[in-house]
């Protein structure tokens, strides 16, 4: 979604919720504190004043403990403003997360499948710390700029008469509009430019490096030894043309800033000449202009940050108001799975329809082959089962009950779906077996195991259930990995087992060892096997083929 700038600040600043009240204290803490720092110079030109004759009723000993006092507790602000700002970005990042979380949890694979794994990473880690940039550097400066800066003028005005009063508006315009946005228009692309350029140097260095035995394999580190250093020199011509326009932009602040100050000497002169106002409030004036610039140049601090915070703010709130397309049931009905019945279902992905007509029944103890030709949509009625994809028409009625009608949960405890691949995560395996069943015993993962035919190969292994898996399963073959798959649905309660391509990619040793075990299942539970083996379509009750999206019975000889 493309939002203005101002669009974030805003949905951004509206996140705050609660936080408001701390921010708020943030901001007048941190206001306070530029004043009291700005005292300081103040009084000791209200000493000089005193000094040179005017009539200054304080006496030496009040300025001085007073331009202490102000020095010391501009320390303590600026630390109860830090504190405060930092408390309530963390707060928030937390219940950003959160939220992300709950977001992505509502969201169906299928969409998540779409979104590339890496972004999602960037999305939870980088770009949501990102934020801590806005909600404790960004927000309260601006908000505290604006704050001193209107003191700044109203006090300049009453010490110093009306045209001061409009040099210091001019200033703090110049110093914290103008300038951050020239800055912001020099800066902004090169430094996306260096945070992709950046991002694309690690990406393709982890590249070669989970590439490397291929590397070695054909002998190509010469080649990828120049392309690194081509991509290294690339990065740092971009990273000091975008440090050099830093430079400038900091020496374009500064140069602001000295320039506003000899216009203002000017003004200092010649309402002093004109007798416009009283020779020490003018003084005095001049000192407070020239010490509170500090809030408005902190300003100019901003846009090489800003630019890439709201990219980042811009992707956390895309995901945030991204809408699932399937809402799960939480108030409907439980089920205890005893048979299925599939009528004229259509379904498919937002732009297309996939399936146009599939009728079929199923019920326990019966095993359906569904068969088809790559990306005919096999998987897709698989999905649909589960609801993981919403149908557009038809019936999908569980004992009756239409599936949009059954609670989520009970669904999945009642339908288990085992994967073309399982994923297998990087840890023991008696983890990866309990994720199907966290209440399962040791017998009774054995058992499931057993059936599956992997207990033997298990126990072989050195620490036996408790070996690693190694990353994403690298151990195992893929055979081996898909007995697991089986033994996870052997260990799971649900009567109804949809097996996507549990024969594809092995060989024939495993695949005879799979059929087995799938006349295993068969025997206490609905199957239904997606596949192109002839030899699964074979032990198969009922064999269904799907051609261009429509289901219809084989005959089988
Ligand atoms: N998330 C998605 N968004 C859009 N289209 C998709 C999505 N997933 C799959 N498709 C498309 O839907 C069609 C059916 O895909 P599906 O995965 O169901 O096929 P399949 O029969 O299981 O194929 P295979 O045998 O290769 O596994 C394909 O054309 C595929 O490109
Ligand atoms: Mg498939």
């Amino acid at each position: 979604m493309n939002r203005s700038p101002f669009k974030i600040m805003i949905a951004l600043a509206l996140k705050l919720g609660r936080l408001v009240w701390a921010m708020a204290i943030a901001i007048l803490i941190g206001s306070l504190g530029h004043l009291l720092a700005s005292a300081v110079p103040v009084l000791g030109a209200l000493a000089v004043a005193k000094m040179v004759g005017f009539d200054i009723n304080i006496s030496y000993a009040v300025i001085g403990i007073l331009a202490v006092c102000s020095g010391a507790m501009r320390g303590v602000l600026r630390y109860f403003e830090q504190y405060f700002n930092h408390y309530i970005a963390f707060k928030l990042l937390a219940t950003l997360r959160n939220s992300a979380f709950s977001s992505l949890r509502a969201l169906d694979v299928a969409r998540l499948e779409s979104k590339k794994k890496g972004g999602l990473l960037t999305l939870l880690t980088a770009d949501i710390e990102t934020l801590e940039t806005f909600y404790a550097h960004t927000l309260s400066p601006i908000c505290i700029a604006l704050l001193t800066s209107i003191t700044g003028v109203v006090v300049v005005w009453s010490l110093a008469g009306a045209p001061m009063a409009l040099v210091t508006l001019l200033s703090y315009l110049l110093v914290g509009v103008v300038t951050p946005y020239i800055n912001h228009k020099s800066l902004n692309k090169t430094g996306a430019k260096y945070r992709d350029s950046f991002s694309e140097f690690n990406a393709s260095f982890l590249d070669d490096i989970k590439g490397i035995r291929e590397i070695v394999a054909y002998n190509a580190k010469d080649i990828k030894l120049r392309e690194m250093q081509y991509r290294a020199s690339e990065l740092v011509a971009i990273a000091r043309n975008h440090n050099m326009r830093s430079v400038r932009a900091a020496a374009l602040t500064n140069l602001t800033i000295s320039m506003m100050s000899i216009i203002a000497l000017t003004v200092v002169i010649v309402s002093i000449e004109q007798q416009l106002s009283s020779m020490g409030g003018v003084i005095i004036g001049f000192v407070v202009i020239l010490s509170t610039f500090g809030p408005v140049a902190s300003l100019s601090a901003l846009p090489s940050n800003l630019a890439h915070t709201f990219k980042s703010a811009s992707r956390v709130l895309d995901l945030l108001s991204e809408m699932p397309d399937v809402s799960p049931v939480a108030n409907g009905e439980n089920i205890e799975f005893e048979y299925l019945d599939v009528k004229n279902l259509a379904c498919g992905y937002k732009d297309k329809e996939i399936i146009k007509d599939a009728t079929f029944s199923i019920k326990k103890g019966q095993t359906i082959a569904l068969i088809g030709e790559s990306g005919s949509g096999k998987t897709t009625i698989l999905k649909a089962l589960l609801r993981i994809r919403e149908k557009n028409s038809g019936d999908i009625l569980y004992n009756g009950i239409d599936i949009s009608s059954i609670n989520t949960d009970s669904l999945l405890d009642n339908v288990t779906l085992i994967n073309q691949t399982p994923y297998i995560f990087d840890d023991t395996i008696e983890y990866n077996l309990k994720v199907a069943a966290p209440d399962a015993t040791q017998t009774e993962i054995e058992a499931a195991c057993a059936r599956a035919a992997i207990h033997d190969l298990i126990i072989g292994l050195p620490q036996g259930y408790l070996t690693r898996a190694g990353m994403q399963g690298s151990c195992f073959s893929s055979g081996e990995r898909k007995r697991i798959g089986l033994a996870r649905a052997f260990l799971r309660k649900g009567n109804l087992i949809l097996l996507d391509e549990p024969t594809s990619n092995v060989d024939a040793i495993n695949e005879g060892i799979i059929l087995s075990t799938l006349k295993e299942l068969k025997k206490e539970k609905a199957v239904i096997i997606v596949s192109h083996n002839k030899s699964v379509a074979a032990f198969a009750d009922i064999v269904l083929k799907l051609e261009n999206g429509v289901l219809t019975p084989l005959n089988q000889d």
